[in-house]
């Protein structure tokens, strides 16, 4: 057999097998990133093959939680697009305070940079008090660093310059501590977050929100797949709610094109209103 083909079928065998044992559902990651992904780990942790590796996850079930945090991109930044998060200060909260209970869903979070800067904008804002965020990820190791706020501090300049660029109302610094080589960000933050583990590819509806940022998650899934997670969005979000995604995540060409309209000409923010287009 060609390698090519060995290759394609080891891919779609250690992906039936982690979903027949375990529930975590990568059929429907796009191939090549998650191909290349699977090859590192192999290769890092001297498998001699995908077939081997397969092998070890189904008699082991510990490897499979060092697999997802393994391949899992978590690369993010604070305020990441600031000019998506100037567009949330300017039109969003203004929109958001007319609640007097605001559920904010942070879906596929990452390692918390997005909901610090979220928290971060609501505290300025003064709605903080009012809001229940949820925080979820399928990488518990990814919910877990969330949850310590700490990041290395060669970030904090990119930080910074995003948080300025964003019409950051005060100094960075205010919302964390530095000590040693790292900096941690203020517990405060976190008060009105709850995480859990929730799975885009085989978890359900998770709440009703009025406002939903998935994004960079997307782009790592086949079509189907995609088309899965924006129904899933659609259906925990409220009519009139705002759904973020991210800067290479579409919604155009979808059936629920029609249900959204741009708040920002060329920016993946957009508010449902049923039957818009
Ligand atoms: C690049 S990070 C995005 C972080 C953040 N949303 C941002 O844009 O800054 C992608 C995240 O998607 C998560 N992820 C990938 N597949 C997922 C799935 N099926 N369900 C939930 N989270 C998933 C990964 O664990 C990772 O933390």
């Amino acid at each position: 057999m060609d390698e090519y083909k060995r290759e394609k079928l080891e891919i779609e065998l250690l992906c039936s097998g982690i979903y027949d044992a375990y529930g975590y559902d990568f059929r429907q990651y796009a191939k090549a990133s998650f191909t290349r992904r699977i090859n590192q780990f192999v290769s890092d942790n001297g498998y001699s093959s995908i077939t081997r590796l397969l092998a070890e996850i189904l008699h082991n079930e510990d490897l499979i939680h060092t697999l997802i945090k393994s391949i899992s991109v978590t690369t993010s930044d604070m305020f990441r697009d600031p000019h998506i998060f100037k567009l949330i200060r300017a039109t969003v909260i203004p929109y958001l305070k007319t609640f007097p209970n605001i559920r904010i869903w942070h879906a596929a979070c990452g390692r918390g940079e997005e909901v610090f800067s979220m928290a971060i904008m609501l505290k300025e804002e003064k709605i903080y008090d009012n809001c229940t965020i949820y925080a979820t990820d399928m990488n518990d190791a990814a919910l877990e660093s969330v949850q310590k706020g700490i990041y290395h501090i060669s970030r904090i300049k990119d930080f910074t310059g995003n948080y300025i660029k964003s019409g950051g109302r005060s100094s960075l610094s205010d919302y964390y501590h530095a000590k040693y080589n790292n900096v941690k960000f203020d517990n405060k933050l976190l008060e009105n977050v709850t995480f859990a583990n929730h799975n885009l590819s085989v978890d359900s509806i998770f709440l009703e929100a009025n406002l939903i940022l998935c994004r960079n998650a997307m782009i790592y899934f086949d079509s189907n797949l995609q088309k899965r997670v924006l129904n899933l969005l659609d259906g925990s979000l409220s009519n009139g709610g705002i759904l973020c995604i991210g800067s290479k995540e579409s919604l155009v060409g979808t059936e629920l094109a029609h249900n959204y309209k741009s708040l920002s000409d060329g920016m993946k923010i957009y508010k449902k209103v049923p039957g818009y287009a």
